[in-house]
């Protein structure tokens, strides 16, 4: 019998969690049924998931900022579809096709003063390809990251990651030190040891959505490279548009010496992942044939992924997604930090373009206060879980938490989104908020569903 794709999914519509939960991570599907977000979705499109029902949700995530062109872009799947049907030679690994070339000369025509291009397959190898390169080309070791950072999860980009909860018992990681995130008195303290390699930095942070002073970059680029030392951006989360600029770092008159990007270069589809860089440091890494494989992986420049990232681009730059993502940006931004005046839980909102933090904080009415208190105590960030789950539950709007322990919520909507989604959102945040203000009402409710579950935990 032929293999059948729709058949197979129509005879276990229903059977993903039990399988997810018996052969992959078992925690998967009980934190999604504890927190009712275990649905089985059958389409995307756009900006917008349906259930089987057909119930319509809002997506505010995009895959962890995969779907930057909204979801089953029909240019980009039209690509895909001619690729597997002129029957490429893909992955000869003797051979050099034009798609790779192509895409990298698109990526590096944006992101002047860099030179060359390492494809791989996800943002975390992107970033360990920096680190390695960054330690080969300066002959050090020690890499410098940022409190909070988040830079992927294999060993190399883990010895880089700024929460204690994501590195503990996977030790020993590379040499590494943390600063403040802005801190320039630190990094300078750290450069005069000699021996650091480079500063990995994401120009918004994905943890929390903390952003560095203005000029940050621009000043640590010149104090790294008067100590020998490189400027890393990683931009697996903030580039191709999502703050407004191509790459976030491009908001300042700064060219790292290493980028890294990922995650919408798939055009939601193909796994891929891409460090760019200065030419010195990759042609020190590949300095003779005998180096030529010195550093690589069998599915670089794979057909699919390179011609994902070609429609990709050629999406953002057809439909103005950068400049709408500046735009929509702001707008959101603009109606969201209005409610600050309103709703004294809210104590921040910050961001650039569509990546977007909303901060919780103490509230001052006495009843809000207590709940406030009461879940503080269970678990930090549980408030923001909260709100998470009253979007989710009442308003079909999907969205998550910004990181462990923290009362902050990220949104980085596909980059589509317009005036329609900007009101969906912020009547329905409103909503949300004025409900916990009061202190009553179905989001304690929850919240003390959700204190319950973590305390048997
Ligand atoms: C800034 C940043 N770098 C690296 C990564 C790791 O990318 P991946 O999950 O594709 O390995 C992420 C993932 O969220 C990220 O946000």
């Amino acid at each position: 019998m032929d293999f059948d794709l729709a058949a197979l999914l129509a005879a276990h519509a229903q059977d993903g969690y039990e399988l997810y939960g018996r052969h992959l991570n078992p925690q998967q599907p009980k934190v999604l049924h504890a927190i009712g977000f275990d649905k089985v979705y059958q389409r995307g499109e756009g900006a917008y998931l349906y259930d089987a029902d057909g119930n319509q949700y809002a997506d505010f995530l995009a895959g962890f900022g995969v779907f930057a062109a909204g979801r089953n872009h029909p240019a980009i799947r039209q690509a895909l579809h001619d690729a597997l049907d002129a029957q490429l030679a893909d992955w000869t690994q003797f051979d050099c096709g034009p798609l790779p070339g192509l895409l990298a000369q698109r990526l590096l025509a944006k992101a002047p003063g860099l030179d060359r291009v390492f494809f791989c397959n996800s943002g975390t190898e992107a970033v360990e390809s920096a680190l390695k390169f960054a330690r080969y080309a300066t002959g050090r070791r020690r890499v410098i990251y940022c409190d909070h950072a988040f830079h992927g999860l294999t060993t190399g980009s883990l010895s880089v990651n700024g929460s204690a909860e994501f590195r503990r018992g996977f030790d020993p990681l590379l040499p590494d030190t943390a600063i403040p995130l802005g801190d320039l008195d630190a990094l300078e303290a750290e450069l005069r040891r000699g021996d650091v390699a480079a500063l990995i930095i994401e120009p918004v942070q994905g943890k929390g959505v903390h952003m560095p002073p203005d000029g940050f970059l621009t000043a640590a680029a010149t104090l790294l490279h008067d100590h020998g030392a490189l400027l890393i951006c990683d931009e697996v989360q903030s580039g191709f548009g999502r703050t407004g600029r191509f790459l976030a770092y491009q908001h300042e008159p700064v060219v790292p010496d290493i980028v890294t990007v990922a995650k919408a270069l798939s055009g939601g589809f193909v796994p891929v992942g891409a460090m760019l860089a200065k030419g010195w440091i990759v042609e020190k890494v590949y300095s003779s044939m005998d180096r030529v494989m010195v550093h690589s992986t069998t599915f670089k420049g794979g057909v699919l992924a390179m011609t994902a990232g070609l429609a990709a681009l050629h999406v953002l730059d057809d439909e103005g997604l950068v400049e709408n993502a500046a735009r929509t940006g702001e707008a959101l931004k603009t109606a969201l930090t209005a409610l600050t005046h309103r709703y004294d839980v809210l104590a921040d909102v910050r961001g650039r373009g569509l990546m977007i933090g909303l901060e919780f904080g103490k509230p001052s009415s006495l009843r809000a206060r207590t709940s406030w208190n009461m879940l503080q105590k269970t678990r930090v960030g549980l408030f923001a879980q909260m709100v998470v789950v009253a979007l989710f539950q009442r308003h079909r709007i999907l969205t998550q938490v910004s990181g462990d322990h923290m009362e902050v919520i990220k949104l980085i909507p596909p980059l589509m989104i317009g005036d329609t989604e900007v009101k969906l959102f912020t009547e329905a945040f409103t909503e949300v908020l004025e409900d916990a203000s009061r202190g009553s009402g179905l989001i304690w409710e929850f919240g003390r569903t959700l204190a319950k579950q973590a305390a048997r935990r």
